[in-house]
């Protein structure tokens, strides 16, 4: 069996509801998903959840409720997301199952009867809201704690270690070698910096159960528990476990027939947890004897007018409402145009509308409609002969595309899309098919013309699968094509053959800044 195209999200905590934030990060997944197996490959894409740690112990006892029973009802919200953005994954795994918590132990084990582990006291700083140590590097000029954690809160107590202190050479050596690991360069030279300018900590890795119970407990000490991150990052490896990958179960002393999955291609993730998949992650699975992910791809944080999201301010963009409103592709198609993989983005509901309708409605849905117009008015909707105008141009974007999409470079995939939406556009207006259709003596030119707008069309329903799935299976459709257009591997023009029927154009993006005659405007 050949190596699965594996790739992962952050699994998110349960402590809250979903936001623009993470509705993206799973949107570019899908995307990357989508576009792998449209490609020809066999993918692995998942999903999940974050279920254990005080943040989540804490709003649970809020709530007055028991934290599994909590994590369970809210779990339904998220798995809802998953559904509402129409991902493609395979497997969605939640932190309090067996199946997850019995590979957290068994690496514990392992680790622990390797020597990988001690026993001290601690006495220092908490933040709860991050679930991490801090020291007196951390506090700013002022001596205060960063806003991003929260309550700090002093506290000293008995924790088991995994020592860090031999392994910032090889891993500064590993990520120079390996220029790809960490993507975009930027984030990369501040993990560099990070692990050039400080020697590491040695990671605590357990709680106490007397002060936080809610994590997997420690199988070599009943009075601790697993430390959040150490548990949730197993997540990337308990999954392929339970699936059966041999390398992982093989680094586990066990012996796996399922796919092969490790090491993951794509570890989706934002900004703000970089350290914990670039510097504890690594030497986590080097200990482990498995093999370094491909790829830490990280994005930036989404914000709404120039501020913070943030619920206590009101200042939040609601994926649900927002995909309600204007439909799951626009939300879809406006975080990817909008924002390249790095950089943090500016949501604005002017910016979202102007590109909904600028590329969208008049741009994509203007191109289907008057191609499929014409076609039907003027051809019976039957395809006219083959012809090559703009099979050059178009064979350039799939070219381009196809790079683009191996890069994980989704914006300027789009926009390269565009380049061929715009140009069929023109061509509409330069050709000036209404005025062929009035002269008899030009029913030659009228039919190349309308040739090639349609299978322009073709091309672009294949070019956007990955990115919009259901407007590029509804131009599929339109264009009287059977099943979806996700094969970019075997896209080339001269797809339509003469004769062909086509149907007729229902919009795909409506206008929606000019109401219907008679219906009130309600935005
Ligand atoms: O960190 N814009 O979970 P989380 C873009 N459980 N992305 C954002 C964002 C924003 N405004 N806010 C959050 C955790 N995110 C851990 C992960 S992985 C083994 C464990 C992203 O719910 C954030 O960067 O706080 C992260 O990648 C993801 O949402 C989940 O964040
Ligand atoms: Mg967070």
């Amino acid at each position: 069996m050949s190596k699965r195209f594996y790739i992962t999200t952050a699994i998110d905590y349960v402590n809250g509801e979903p936001h623009v934030g993470h509705a993206y990060e799973k949107v570019i997944a899908d995307v990357i998903a989508r576009a792998h197996r449209s490609l020809g490959a066999e993918v692995l894409f998942l999903t999940g959840l974050d279920e254990h740690g005080q943040k989540v112990q804490q709003t649970a006892q809020a709530r007055g409720m028991n934290p599994q029973v909590y994590c369970d009802e809210l779990s339904l919200v998220w798995k809802n997301l998953a559904k509402t953005l129409d991902l493609t994954i395979d497997d969605f795994v939640r932190t309090t199952e067996p199946r997850h918590k019995e590979v957290v132990q068994a690496i514990l084990s392992k680790l622990n009867n390797e020597g990988h582990f001690y026993k001290s006291v601690y006495k220092g700083y908490y933040s709860t809201k991050e679930e991490t140590f801090l020291t007196e590097k951390d506090r700013l000029p002022d001596g205060t704690f960063p806003a991003m954690y929260g309550e700090v809160t002093e506290l000293q107590e008995e924790n088991y270690y995994f020592k860090l202190k031999d392994q910032q050479a090889w891993l500064i050596d590993y990520i120079e070698k390996n220029p790809r690991f960490i993507q975009p360069d930027y984030r990369r030279n501040e993990v560099l910096g990070f692990l050039k300018n400080n020697t590491l900590e040695d990671l605590c890795i357990t709680r106490p159960a007397n002060r936080l119970n809610w994590g997997i407990p420690v199988p070599f000490d009943a009075n601790f528990v697993t430390y959040v991150w150490f548990d949730a990052l197993v997540n990337y490896i308990s999954v392929p476990a339970a699936h059966g990958d041999p390398t992982v179960l093989a680094a586990l002393g066990r012996k796996g027939n399922g796919p092969e999955l490790w090491p993951a291609d794509v570890h989706d993730i934002g900004k703000d947890i970089l350290k914990f998949h670039a510097v504890y992650w690594p030497i986590m699975l080097k200990a482990m004897g498995l093999p370094q992910p491909k790829q830490l791809l990280v994005h930036g944080w989404w914000q709404k007018d120039g501020q913070k999201l943030s619920k206590t301010t009101g200042n939040v963009v609601d994926p649900f409402a927002v995909i309600n409103e204007w439909g799951l592709d626009a939300f879809r198609f406006y975080v990817v145009r909008e924002l390249a993989i790095g950089p943090d983005g500016n949501w604005t509901d002017a910016g979202f509308s102007s590109r909904y309708h600028a590329e969208l409605a008049n741009g994509l849905g203007n191109l289907l409609n008057r191609t499929l117009n014409m076609l039907n008015r003027y051809r019976g909707g039957v395809v006219p002969e083959r012809s090559d105008e703009l099979a050059a141009e178009a064979t350039k974007t799939i070219n381009e595309t196809k790079v683009l999409l191996e890069q994980n470079q989704l914006q300027d995939a789009l926009a390269s899309i565009w380049v061929l939406v715009n140009r069929a556009n023109k061509y509409v207006e330069d050709t000036a098919p209404f005025k062929l259709a009035k002269d008899p003596a030009q029913a030659k030119r009228l039919d190349e013309v309308l040739y090639n707008l349609a299978e322009s069309c073709r091309i672009l329903a294949v070019l956007l699968w990955p990115f919009i799935p259901s407007s590029a299976t509804k131009i599929y459709a339109q264009l009287g094509l059977e099943g979806a257009p996700d094969k970019i591997a075997s896209l080339a023009w001269g797809g339509l053959t003469a004769g062909h029927k086509v149907k007729e154009p229902v919009p795909l993006f409506p206008r929606k800044d000019a109401p219907a005659p008679g219906t009130a405007k309600t935005k």
